[in-house]
């Protein structure tokens, strides 16, 4: 302990960067404890100076080989580059944790990376489709906080939308580009991605977000042509942004995020929803085998599975004679209306976790947002 505090006043007096394994909670620095007897004085002298000695070494191998320092509560992501440890989503206690045993003991789970490894790359870039509006638009506006450079997609008719969500990633100091385009076709898929790796620089976070529900009144009614729509867009749209974003990843080969947009609907069924139930149920399984095929070059892979999330989707005008937002929608699908409701950032939130370091461990899951109203 008197070590550490003597060490510390050592590199504050030479305004030094502090290593991550060595720095410790700020409650558990002391000041130097007066010392009684002059022989006592200089064993600590010695012990300083040789602590110190060693910090100073290992700062400048660091500088030397670019890797993580930590300046008290901030992290250099590459020497001149600097994030928050918030924005990086590790606590300088997570990366004081950087032994050979915890190491160990990731390589022991199918996901070996180290989350050290994936945050040195400079400044991460997403991937957000279906974000004009609504969860998308919220999960694109979450992670630019979160410090990520951002593209964003929907279909071209929503040009302008598309233009002030660019417009507000950029006010928050990140960069952003529109990416318009159909996630149904293959083609544009591939166009699109191509264009944020080559805007952009990379692609390390997918989010699959992009989703259609349409009317039917029964099953018993429902025509190929709707239900190839519904397929189109919440399948294979879905699939085909898993599958280029991961091409793109194993590519670059750092690891990588890929979030699906599931819903309450893939767990259990809505009434008069039989297409949409099952396009959900659907991104859960694609959810999970590509867990199981990506896991090897450490991209994990995670879907969410909202309740009532108060955007157009389910939002009506005629909500206001059925009793408040969204009970339109509820009452067609046979949902009681006093389900609880929220709005997109809390969605976003979740992603925001699920795209961080500390979340590499998370990989095959639909996780349930929904206020408590399905528990799996
Ligand atoms: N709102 C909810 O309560 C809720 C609940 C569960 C799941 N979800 C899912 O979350 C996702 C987002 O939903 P939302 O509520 O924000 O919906 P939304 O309708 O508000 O936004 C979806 C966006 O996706 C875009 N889109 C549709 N088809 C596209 C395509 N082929 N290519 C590119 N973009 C396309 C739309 O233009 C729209 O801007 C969807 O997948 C939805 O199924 C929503």
């Amino acid at each position: 302990m008197t070590r550490i505090t003597c060490w510390k006043t050592l590199s504050e007096t030479n305004r030094s960067p502090i290593f991550g394994f060595l720095v410790l909670p700020s409650s558990k620095l002391a000041i130097l404890e007066p010392c009684s007897s002059l022989r006592a004085r200089g064993h600590r002298l010695l012990s300083c100076l040789l602590f110190s000695g060693v910090a100073l070494l290992c700062l400048q191998i660091t500088s030397f080989l670019r890797l993580f320092v930590v300046k008290t509560d901030r992290v250099v992501w590459r020497i001149g580059e600097t994030a928050t440890s918030e924005q990086l989503g590790l606590s300088t206690v997570a990366l004081a944790h950087s032994s050979p045993r915890q190491k160990d003991i990731m390589k022991l789970g199918k996901l070996s990376r180290d989350p050290f490894l994936m945050a040195q790359s400079t400044v991460r870039i997403a991937f957000v489709t279906g974000a004009a509006r609504g969860i998308g638009e919220a999960i694109a506006l979450r992670l630019a906080d979160d410090g990520l450079d951002v593209a964003v997609n929907d279909i071209a008719s929503k040009g302008e939308e598309l233009a002030a969500v660019v417009k507000a990633i950029e006010a928050k100091g990140r960069r952003a580009i529109a990416v318009p385009g159909d996630v149904s076709s293959e083609e544009e898929t591939i166009a699109m991605i191509d264009k944020v790796v080559k805007v952009l620089g990379g692609l390390d976070v997918m989010v699959a977000n992009a989703g259609i529900f349409r009317i039917e009144l029964s099953l018993l009614d429902t025509s190929v042509e709707e239900w190839e729509t519904t397929m189109a867009t919440n399948v294979r749209g879905t699939m085909l942004s898993f599958k280029h974003a991961a091409r793109q990843m194993v590519k670059q080969g750092r690891g990588g995020r890929i979030i699906g947009a599931c819903s309450y609907a893939g767990k259990k069924p809505m009434l008069s929803a039989a297409s949409y139930n099952t396009s959900k149920f659907a991104v859960r399984g694609l959810t999970q085998s590509a867990a199981m095929e990506f896991a090897k070059y450490d991209i994990t892979v995670n879907s969410y599975a909202p309740g009532a999330i108060l955007t157009p989707m389910i939002l009506s005008t005629d909500d206001a004679i059925n009793g408040g937002p969204a009970n339109t929608f509820l009452k067609y699908c046979g949902i009681p209306t006093d389900v609880p409701k929220a709005d997109p950032p809390v969605v976003a939130g979740l992603v925001s976790y699920l795209v961080k370091p500390e979340a590499y461990f998370v990989t095959g899951q639909c996780i349930n947002i929904n206020g408590g109203i399905l528990f799996d």
